[in-house]
């Protein structure tokens, strides 16, 4: 399988790297097809998107008819010799109107329809990234309805059908949860091993290999982030807190359960804690509640540890990188 080309940094491009179990588990879906949407969700900066990304070159090389979008970006991949597929989406993604990711969002579904029904193709892959955003959180649900239909009532017989969605909305896991439509699949920081692989690959000098992980926890993004910045840990949890704005009065009001929280996350598990902050760490990013049983099979990849309190991982409850439980210690600390 070719492994695709990625920008990881200004100035520094990567292949594609790790994740084999990822890879086999699309072998998997290629061969058998997905039962239900699979809709991936897990902490920012992952690499849920990359993976998207070569997902959809691998399909392509598997012999399917791919149409891959990612509506917040604008940016698609059509691997078919149906060119009307790639003119259609090129259309809709130079939209001025406003309406251009809408219009992404809706067409990979239509596209995946015609390639079956109207064009006969038996192996047809869909596979959108970011797509609740554009369609609104509130239709997520409806979104993913849209795919089963296509799985469930095909304009025409197909034999295979892959269909992914991804989503960096740790809140539309429970508009899309509620449902039986789709198998809600976690996705976690690279482990331990194929982490090192990237971070071997940046070029110049570099903290010890340790260091990086005790940081990043495996997470791609922070580590390009750290690299960027000169590997300057604080640079970037300044850079974080402001983004997530852990503002004074955000601190003053959650004081006590923050406080509980960057000791042991799982405090917020057990019982008594608020269900707004919850939401509201949810919402911004800083964390994944309620995760999953680290059966592999639920997972995509391989599953975080059980816990692991110096990445702040715990049972129940995650920081989504170590670096984004420093951002709310220093936020903290400074009011
Ligand atoms: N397996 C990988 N090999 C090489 N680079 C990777 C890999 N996974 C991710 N990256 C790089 O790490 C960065 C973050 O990855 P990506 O954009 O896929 O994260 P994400 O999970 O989609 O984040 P978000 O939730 O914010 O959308 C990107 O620059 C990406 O190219
Ligand atoms: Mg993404």
């Amino acid at each position: 399988m070719r492994r695709i080309k990625l920008k990881f940094a200004p100035g520094v491009e990567t292949e594609f790297t790790d994740r084999d179990r990822a890879l086999g588990q699309l072998v998997e879906w290629a061969e058998k097809s997905t039962r239900f949407p699979v809709v991936v969700f897990g902490p920012e900066g992952c690499g849920k998107s990359a993976s998207l990304r070569q997902a959809a070159e691998a399909l392509g090389e598997f012999g399917f008819d791919v149409v891959y979008v990612d509506a917040a970006h604008r940016d698609f991949a059509a691997y078919t010799d149906v060119a009307e597929v790639a003119r259609r989406l090129l259309d809709a993604a130079s939209d001025v109107s406003g309406l251009a990711q809408l219009k992404l969002a809706y067409l990979a579904v239509d596209l995946a329809k015609e390639l079956i029904g109207r064009w006969g193709k038996k192996k047809v892959a869909v596979l959108v990234d970011e797509v609740f955003q554009a369609v609104g959180l509130d239709k997520a649900g409806i979104y993913v309805k849209s795919l089963l239909n296509l799985i469930e009532y095909p304009p025409r017989r197909y034999e295979k059908i892959v269909a992914i969605v991804v989503t960096s909305e740790g809140v539309a896991r429970e508009e899309i949860g509620r449902h039986l439509w789709a198998e809600l699949r976690p996705m976690w920081n690279t482990p331990r091993e194929g982490f090192q692989q990237l971070y071997e690959k940046l070029p110049g000098p570099k903290p010890p290999f340790e260091e990086a992980w005790r940081w990043a926890g495996g997470n791609s993004r922070m580590l390009g982030r750290l690299y960027e910045n000169g590997w300057d840990v604080e640079e970037v949890v300044l850079r974080l807190m402001r983004e997530k704005e852990l503002t004074a009065g955000f601190v003053v009001r959650w004081r006590r359960w923050l406080e509980l929280a960057v000791e042991d996350l799982e405090a917020l598990w057990a019982g008594g804690a608020p269900e707004e902050l919850v939401k509201e760490l949810e919402a911004r990013n800083l964390i994944v509640y309620n995760m999953y049983d680290r059966r592999p099979n639920f997972w995509i990849d391989a599953p975080p540890p059980e816990r692991d309190p110096e990445l702040g991982i715990g049972k129940n409850v995650a920081w989504q990188t170590p670096i984004h439980r420093e951002a709310v210690r220093r936020a903290l600390e400074r009011v």
